[in-house]
């Protein structure tokens, strides 16, 4: 089953409580909080995103699917863990090592909430084969990640094809997330993939009736 998960990174300053109402009764499945630290990638939404999720989370039962786009990796999940998200994700290139890598995913779990590792475009997903069997989700970014509204980079397709071929082979479970440019023109391809949780900022945001676009983004492809 499909699901959506709404970035809120562009969310219209004043906007903020409105946006999430709204979303919320548009059913969205899930928050995606977009935690960018300034290093990692150029843009700078630590503060903001803080403030956001934990804004939604008195405001919400909808669970907060954190992407977190940052060095400190550790440290960022020691502030995300205060607002109880469903699931953090870390990016494997923010990691130095294997052994890292693993640290994350225990620590993360030591601490009651799911984890994800996403790859950006330039990343080969062979890279991410070893840790399946210990993670939730495999968030595979299909624009390079610091902003929204940028557009769906297509080679991307080939990659969540191979991904969803060696999860089924290996009979693993993971969700295969797909994060940048989603809309309704590129969603069909990516569900057709194998993508099962959509992320969708601008597609979303921009829309006049959330719940109709969140609607057509989880179509089940024919
Ligand atoms: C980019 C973020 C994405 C982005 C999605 O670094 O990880 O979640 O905000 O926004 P759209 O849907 O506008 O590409
Ligand atoms: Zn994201």
């Amino acid at each position: 089953m499909v699901e959506v998960s709404t970035s809120i990174l562009t969310v219209e300053k004043g906007e903020e409580s409105k946006t999430f109402f709204e979303l919320e009764a548009g059913k969205t499945d899930y928050f995606h909080i977009d935690v960018m630290d300034g290093k990692f990638v150029e843009k700078d939404t630590y503060e903001k995103m803080l403030e956001y999720a934990s804004y939604i989370k008195r405001i919400s039962n909808l669970p907060l699917d954190v992407h977190l786009m940052v060095e400190d990796i550790k440290s960022a999940i020691e502030d995300f863990i205060a607002v109880e998200p469903n699931i953090i994700t870390f990016h494997l290139e923010a990691c130095k090592s294997k052994e890292e890598v693993k640290e994350i995913i225990d620590y993360i779990k030591q601490n009651n909430c799911k984890v994800g590792i996403a790859i950006k475009p330039e990343t080969n997903i062979e890279e991410v084969y070893e840790y399946l069997p210990y993670i939730h989700m495999c968030l595979v970014m299909t624009v390079e990640p610091g902003k929204g509204g940028q557009t769906y980079l297509k080679d991307m397709t080939e990659k969540i094809n191979k991904l969803k071929k060696y999860i089924d082979e290996n009979n693993l479970e993971n969700d295969i997330e797909v994060d940048g440019g989603i809309n309704l023109r590129t969603a069909p391809e990516v569900k057709k993939a194998g993508a099962n949780v959509l992320v969708a900022g601008t597609a979303i945001l921009m829309a006049n009736n959330y719940g109709e676009i969140i609607k057509e983004l989880k179509e089940e492809i024919e």
